[in-house]
């Protein structure tokens, strides 16, 4: 039985204090989702903040990236053991924004799953097809090839300790999100896939779905049977809408 998980990626968003304030809200209003994991993803200034306003609750802290190197001359980046120091359980790699616009390749995200793992963290690994690849009909090769090289690196007996995320491009931030039967063939696909690879450990994957991720959407998304949470941006800001997230409840009034 796969546990709902629930992350919500800060991007670059929120100071110490306003991290704080969110965590304050936030906890009182998940304090009954015992049978979910929830997740909270900072930016790097506000982990340690974060940490010690999540000190004694269930929610999880995750790093939004990480480098693959124990140490050494890299300037501007952070270590998997860092991560571990400040409390981190999960970092998430490979999203579809530092793919583009940062040139990280399925080899790098790939090394950073290893490194993850050896320090004890978690990683949730990103993929997703954009709207080009999915329009000429390229959605299941685009994902088979950043499965098999985002993970050629992760040692089949640790295989259960990811968590992936399906991200179609064009649906984060936009608003737009997959259809329920979009995201479920999707999801399916990419299940099929981890069961190859890495028989019932890779069935037991928890597979995330994300992009426009709403209190609106969230109820029919979860209902479908290979989707095991949310990797949530824009509707994570919010503590109440990711609540409601959490706990599949529509906003009143809404469509
Ligand atoms: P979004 O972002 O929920 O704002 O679409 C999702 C993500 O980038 O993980």
């Amino acid at each position: 039985m796969r546990r709902p998980i629930f992350a919500a990626n800060w991007k670059m968003h929120k100071n110490r204090r306003e991290a704080a304030a969110y965590v304050r809200e936030l906890l009182p209003r998940v304090a009954d989702s015992d049978g979910v994991e929830i997740v909270l993803a900072p930016p790097f200034t506000a982990l340690e903040a974060v940490a010690a306003a999540l000190a004694g609750s269930a929610v999880a802290l995750a790093a939004q990236n990480v480098h693959p190197a124990a140490s050494g001359a890299f300037t501007g980046e952070i270590a998997p053991g860092m991560l571990a120091d400040l409390g981190c359980r999960f970092a998430i790699v490979g999203h579809s924004e530092r793919r583009a616009l940062f040139g990280e390749t399925d080899a790098f995200v790939s090394s950073k799953v290893a490194a993850l793992l050896e320090a004890g963290l978690r990683p949730i690994v990103c993929i997703g097809e954009t709207l080009e690849q999915r329009d000429a009909g390229r959605t299941f090769e685009v994902l088979e090839t950043q499965i098999t090289g985002s993970l050629a690196d992760l040692p089949s007996d640790r295989a259960g300790e990811l968590v992936l995320a399906y991200e179609p491009v064009w649906a984060i931030g936009t608003g737009r999100s997959a259809t329920p039967g979009m995201a479920q063939e999707a999801h399916a696909y990419i299940r099929g896939r981890l069961t190859a690879d890495f028989g019932e450990a890779g069935a037991g994957i928890q597979i995330q779905y994300g992009g426009s991720v709403k209190p609106e959407n969230a109820a029919a998304l979860m209902a479908q049977p290979d989707i095991d949470g949310a990797l949530v941006g824009g509707a994570g800001l919010e503590a109440e809408s990711f609540s409601k997230i959490i706990h599949f409840e529509a906003q009143e009034g809404s469509s």
